[in-house]
């Protein structure tokens, strides 16, 4: 099919009348959002009630997202907070449904079915196909589940090999679109970052099969890697780091025992050049979310390694990766997935990278006891490593006690006598 053909299409003002009271509305997000749809999808709410937008983490800050006046109009259900969600939050417009990211397509499906489906996808190929590329944590889910599927159609959005592939012939409506692709800002990294990475990256051999989290954290831990020969991309979430480590060479994923050859993901949220290094590229397989983070498949390759970050972590090894206290930062997305994958992969490692305070050096992250309200997003049975820019806290086959003077020494050297007097307090000792 041609460019030209696509002028038949209908237009986003169509694919909003398709939306009616009640409706559940689930789209593709990340390098694959419906920004036409999104950016337009408040306007239905003089007419509408009971609207309820799925998000798995809308990125842009679309009135829909952050008008909370359209409360009981549109409401937004989400299974990972971000800015939009946090501000609103107080205003009973959100509800978290706390998943693991392996059964975010289900775990939706049976909690509240989508109606819709919006997806932002590749222009048809000679056969019909349009591509869901940059996001299929659960598009193959929804579109089941959904009796109206809406297809906004991009020729900014690469084709890109793997689950990716949808007859156009599925859409109720299709219309076309040529918004530039959304991006995540830039995150430089600081010294503390770069020396918290150096550490990461020591505990990574040539040949290892990565995963790396969300944050400012795993990218400068991709982007300290270049050196590294024949790594593995095994992740929920391609990164911009990711794409350079292909592109200098540092990855080939021949090493790996599943997938061998290819990057599999889930998602993409990076720069223009990751998502043009995708185009067409057997180097990569995008697969579902239900594979891509299930912990039984990320074991299977060896010396798999994940790196996520954490905003609390108490004396024993408890990661807190969502909330600040009972306050829901972001969600569990996933963070317990990888950190069960790579502690049962054979030469697997879980690291958990994280500065060693917080709000400017005022707070640390490591703390006696989780605060009031925290959410345990990875159980301190499945912790591995804990890296500061102090150093690495090896937890895995560690006592209590002997975590707790492992993590000590990586805290704040501020905070350290404090924790120590804590946890005599506490009997951890
Ligand atoms: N107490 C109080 N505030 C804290 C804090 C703590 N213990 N830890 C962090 N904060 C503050 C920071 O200071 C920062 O605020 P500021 O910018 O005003 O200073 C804010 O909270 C965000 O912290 P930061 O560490 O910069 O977050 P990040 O953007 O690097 O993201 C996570 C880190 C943990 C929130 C993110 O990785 C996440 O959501 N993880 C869960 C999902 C996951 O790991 N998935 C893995 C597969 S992709």
């Amino acid at each position: 099919m041609e460019p030209a053909d696509l002028i038949n299409g209908g237009t986003v003002a169509g694919a909003l009348d398709l939306i009616q009271s009640g409706d559940v509305i689930s789209t593709t997000i990340y390098g694959c959002e419906p920004t036409l749809f999104l950016s337009r999808l408040h306007t239905v709410a003089s007419r509408v009630e009971r609207v309820r937008l799925w998000s798995l983490n809308i990125m842009g800050p679309y009135p829909v997202m952050t008008d909370n006046s359209l409360k009981g109009r549109i409401d937004v259900c989400s299974i990972f907070y971000n800015a939009s969600c946090r501000a609103g939050n107080p205003s009973g417009r959100y509800s978290l449904l706390p998943l693991d990211l392996h059964r975010v397509g289900a775990g939706i499906v049976e909690a509240l079915p989508p109606t819709v489906f919006v997806a932002a996808v590749a222009p048809p190929d000679a056969d019909g196909n349009v591509y869901l590329s940059l996001d299929l944590e659960a598009g193959w889910e929804f579109m089941e589940a959904a009796d109206r599927i809406i297809f906004e159609i991009n020729p900014n959005i690469p084709r890109v090999c793997g689950e990716t592939k949808v007859p156009l012939s599925r859409a109720s409506y299709w219309y076309p679109s040529n918004t530039p692709l959304p991006n995540p800002p830039p995150a430089p990294a600081g010294e503390t970052e770069r020396t918290i990475a150096g550490f990461v990256s020591s505990l990574i051999r040539d040949g290892d099969c990565i995963q790396l989290g969300i944050g400012a954290m795993p990218n400068a831990v991709g982007d300290a890697l270049m050196d590294k020969r024949d790594l593995g991309v095994h992740t929920e979430m391609l990164t911009s780091s990711m794409g350079r480590l292909i592109r200098c060479g540092a990855v080939t994923n021949a090493r790996k025992n599943i997938n061998p050859g290819k990057a599999v993901a889930a998602f993409a949220w990076g720069d223009q050049a990751l998502y043009d290094l995708m185009r067409d590229n057997p180097a990569f397989c995008m697969r579902r979310a239900a594979y891509v983070n299930n912990p039984f498949q990320i074991a299977q390759n060896d010396n798999m390694v994940s790196v996520n970050a954490a905003l609390q972590i108490d004396l024993t090894g408890q990661i807190c990766s969502e909330s600040i206290g009972s306050r829901q930062f972001s969600g569990t997305g996933g963070a317990a997935d990888f950190a069960y994958g790579a502690f049962h992969s054979r030469g697997g490692r879980g690291i958990i990278a994280v500065t060693s305070t917080a709000r400017g050096g005022t707070v640390s992250r490591i703390q006696p006891q989780l605060s009031p309200g925290s959410v345990v997003s990875i159980s301190r049975n499945i912790v591995d490593h804990v890296v500061t820019e102090y150093g690495i806290a090896r937890l895995r086959g560690r006592t209590v006690r002997q975590r707790m003077e492992n993590l000590i020494a990586v805290a704040h050297p501020d905070f350290r006598g404090e924790l120590r007097r804590q946890a005599e307090k506490l009997l951890l000792l």
